[in-house]
């Protein structure tokens, strides 16, 4: 729902005054941590927030620590102005938007490492990945305090991650996981789609159609892993825009170790690279 009453929204780019704003504030605060160029993805977590909470914070930071050697920080689509004004329609209240040294001083040296759980699938691929989300969302929450956070479920792994860390951390925090929010063709919605070449863009959807192949066996009862990972790789494998498959996983919802059977709840998952835009997409399996 878009707020149409007048209302007043603060950017505020200090740990110092957001701390300040959010022990004013009137209470439950929800907080969707973003790191910009925002889409309707962004927005369900907005919204949600919104109707929840009595005040709404939104992060923006791109944050450096999370992104590899060969990633693409320098290339992170960023767009403040059209954020702004688009989480002003949604009733944001605060705007959390720090510089890299507000949230990086000289001499920081404390880092969150959250074990086992990072160090599978996207942590495989992006080391260091997780430990990056991991202090950056502990930090977010330390200058927040927030009642509530929101979480995405097309990152599947990260809402795993945050999930544990605000547990053996004892967080005081709520975390919420909401829904991917997909573009028509079943393309989950990311702030990178908009570096993908047209021909690209168009062949894009064949992630999410591989992982409903796997989806649609287990419908029909097939309870192998093996089985699920390879139909999945096998409709990737039909693409010649997928350039390369990171991996293809059906994981255990806990570990996220490879399932031979699958029991319980389960995800499939999966990283491919089309040119340079690298892609995830996931469906729990339950
Ligand atoms: P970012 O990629 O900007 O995503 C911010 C939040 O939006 C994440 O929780 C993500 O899962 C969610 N999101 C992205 N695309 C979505 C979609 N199609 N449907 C639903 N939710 C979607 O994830 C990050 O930033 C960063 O790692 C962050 C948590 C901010 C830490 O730096």
């Amino acid at each position: 729902m878009t707020q149409t009453i007048p209302h007043s929204m603060r950017v505020i780019s200090t740990n110092e005054k957001m701390s300040q704003a959010c022990r004013e504030a009137v209470k439950p605060i929800g907080l969707v941590p973003t790191m910009g160029a925002l889409h309707a993805g962004h927005l369900s977590l907005v919204d949600r927030a919104r109707a929840d909470n009595l005040t709404v914070a939104v992060s923006i930071f791109v944050n450096p620590a999370q992104f590899g050697d060969n990633d693409d920080l320098e290339k992170y689509p960023r767009d403040l102005e059209g954020d702004l004004e688009l989480l002003r329609r949604h009733g944001v209240d605060l705007v959390y938007t720090p510089t890299v040294d507000e949230v990086y001083p000289e001499g920081f040296d404390t880092w969150v490492d959250v074990g086992p759980l990072a160090g599978k699938l996207e942590g495989l691929h992006r080391p260091g990945h997780f430990r990056g989300v991991a202090t950056v969302v502990s930090k977010l929450f330390n200058v927040t305090r927030p009642d509530r956070a929101y979480f995405g479920q097309k990152d599947g792994q990260q809402t795993l991650v945050v999930l544990k860390l605000a547990k053996d951390l004892e967080m005081g925090v709520e975390v919420v996981v909401m829904p991917t929010i997909r573009e028509p063709d079943g393309l989950a919605l990311s702030s990178r789609n908009v570096q993908l070449s047209p021909e690209q863009r168009q062949a894009a959807p064949v992630l999410y159609r591989a992982l409903c192949r796997a989806y649609r066996l287990w419908m029909d009862g097939e309870r192998r892993g093996d089985a699920l990972r390879e139909a999945a790789r096998e409709e990737l494998q039909a693409e010649p825009r997928v350039d390369a498959i990171d991996y293809v996983s059906v994981a255990g919802m806990e570990t996220l170790d490879e399932l031979e059977q699958i029991e319980g709840r389960a995800m499939v998952s999966a990283a491919v690279h089309m040119g340079a835009v690298r892609l995830i997409d996931n469906i729990v399996l339950e």
